[in-house]
């Protein structure tokens, strides 16, 4: 699995930071690649088309999810480049968990309403630095991505025309190429894997 954590934290070096740091080395073990960034409300994601799973999150500032990351849902091209990921969500708090469920979470998941949403989580400043809690997260997501890949695998079949479309692409896009096929087959509820579905996941989901 190749996932990304976009975040943002208005405290350099502070309790998301690490927090982020620590989620990071603990999805690493489970042998996932990982890579974090810090929002930009205007900068360009599509560079997410990479991976399979992003994991996003942000502390919470007077009752709102910090900006830059909120920014990016409704400024940039990030939801556009979000359209069928699968996803994970957090927020960093202090405030009681089911206020935060009932405030903060649905301020970031109310963009991601076509995605599947891996796992969604709240850390409180205890459970920041607590590697049981950051594991437990780790492992709902891991869990929930590998149902559903499993599931995805085993009820797709490709066309012998598709597999000589993919083997006609640059052997470094083929990967890519596959796997959005497969999550858009899965998406749209084909079970079949032609030329044509190719073409259409390649244009529907940004592909280059
Ligand atoms: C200025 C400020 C405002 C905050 N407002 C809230 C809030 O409205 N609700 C809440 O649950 N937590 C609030 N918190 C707590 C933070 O969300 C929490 O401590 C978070 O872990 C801070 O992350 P950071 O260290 O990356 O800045 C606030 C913290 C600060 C410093």
């Amino acid at each position: 699995m190749k996932a990304i954590i976009l975040y943002d934290t208005r405290s350099e070096g502070g309790s998301t930071d690490r927090f982020v740091d620590n989620l990071g080395k603990s999805l690493a073990e489970t042998g996932a690649y990982v890579e974090k960034g810090k929002c930009k409300a205007n900068a360009d994601y599509s560079f997410i088309l990479d991976f399979d799973v992003v994991i996003m999150g942000a502390p919470v500032y007077y009752l709102a999810v910090s900006s830059e990351l909120i920014g990016a849902l409704i400024q940039s091209n990030l939801k556009k480049y979000l359209k069928r990921k699968k996803v994970a969500v957090f927020v960093t708090c202090g405030s009681p968990e089911p206020m935060a469920y009932m405030l903060y979470l649905p301020q970031i998941k109310i963009h991601l309403l076509r995605n599947k949403i891996l796992a969604e989580r709240v850390f409180s400043p205890q459970d920041l630095s607590d590697d049981k809690a950051i594991d437990s997260y780790v492992d709902a997501i891991v869990e929930t991505y590998n149902r559903t890949v499993s599931i995805r695998k085993s009820s797709v079949i490709w066309t012998e025309e598709a597999l000589e479309t993919i083997s006609n692409i640059p052997s470094f896009l083929q990967e890519k190429f596959k796997r959005m096929a497969e999550e858009y087959a899965e998406e749209t509820g084909q079970h079949q894997i032609t030329s044509e579905l190719l073409f259409t996941a390649k244009d529907e989901m940004g592909g280059t």
